[in-house]
């Protein structure tokens, strides 16, 4: 399925122009899979799976494919003959039996290049899930923030979103990138329809942009992380547009879209 445009804007608001409507789920409880097919659906887990993947594709891994417990994981590792690497986490730590944790460090170009990677984490992959029926399915993070941006403007259509959270409940760095998002899409696009939820996030970001490091060590999930001993990845996801690569969903794995 190729991404659908729908409307050739790019960065210019033509005035005779429908205004292009920005809303936020600050868990993936929120969204109704009905109302996304229409939509382009930005999926956000900084801490750590969108970061984590945009680094696994941006280091050349073939695809991706999302699994929301350890044991498809493993059937699909046998379905595919073993020609895969598994990644992900439970509880933060690597699963065991896999390859690979969900730390942005191990997705290196020389363990992941050409290859598939079968994922599962407790809130990312999950999200991913929830919203496959998304018109476009985009994958952010702050290391691809403004070609994200870019790209969801060249797609044209109404954007949703999508904040992982932590197990049902909010979490103040996937909001925080949302309002990054937003606040950009809104510099590059004057026609922009902020719902409430959209607001607030742009509102909260506009507090802590200048620290985005110290946020995430503030958030509970960075904090926990930290107690585990994995708090050098909060430092490797708080890293802006270090890449222009664009993670995208679709049938069932997430490619590169574009970068
Ligand atoms: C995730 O990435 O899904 C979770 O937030 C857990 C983690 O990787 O620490």
């Amino acid at each position: 399925m190729f991404s659908a445009l729908c409307s050739s804007s790019f960065f210019l608001a033509l005035p005779d122009q429908k205004a292009l409507k920005i809303d936020v789920a600050f868990v993936p409880e929120e969204v109704h899979t009905s109302e996304i097919t229409d939509k382009s659906v930005l999926i956000v887990d900084i801490l750590r799976a969108t970061s984590t993947i945009t680094t696994a594709i941006a280091n050349g891994a073939s695809y991706l494919i999302p699994v929301n417990t350890p044991k498809e994981a493993f059937e699909l590792y046998e379905q595919l003959d073993r020609n895969a690497i598994l990644g992900g986490e439970v509880e933060g730590k690597r699963i065991e039996g896999f390859d690979l944790g969900n730390s942005v460090s191990e997705y290196t170009p020389s363990v992941v290049a050409g290859k598939p990677i079968i994922m599962r984490t407790t809130n990312g992959t999950r999200t991913i899930n929830v919203c496959q029926s998304a018109l476009n399915l985009v994958i952010g993070c702050f290391l691809n923030k403004t070609s994200c941006c870019r790209y969801l403007l060249e797609l044209g259509c109404d954007i949703l979103i999508v904040c992982s959270g932590e197990e049902g409940h909010f979490g103040i760095e996937d909001a925080v990138f949302a309002g990054a998002c937003i606040n950009i899409l809104h510099q590059q696009m004057s026609n922009i329809e902020k719902t409430d939820s959209a607001l607030a996030c742009e509102m909260m970001y506009l507090q802590c942009k200048s620290d985005i490091l110290d946020l995430l060590c503030k958030s509970e999930h960075g904090k926990y992380l930290i107690n585990i001993g994995l708090g050098d990845d909060l430092i490797l996801c708080a890293k802006e547009d270090i890449t222009t690569v664009v993670p995208v969903y679709r049938d069932g794995k997430i490619i590169k879209a574009k970068g």
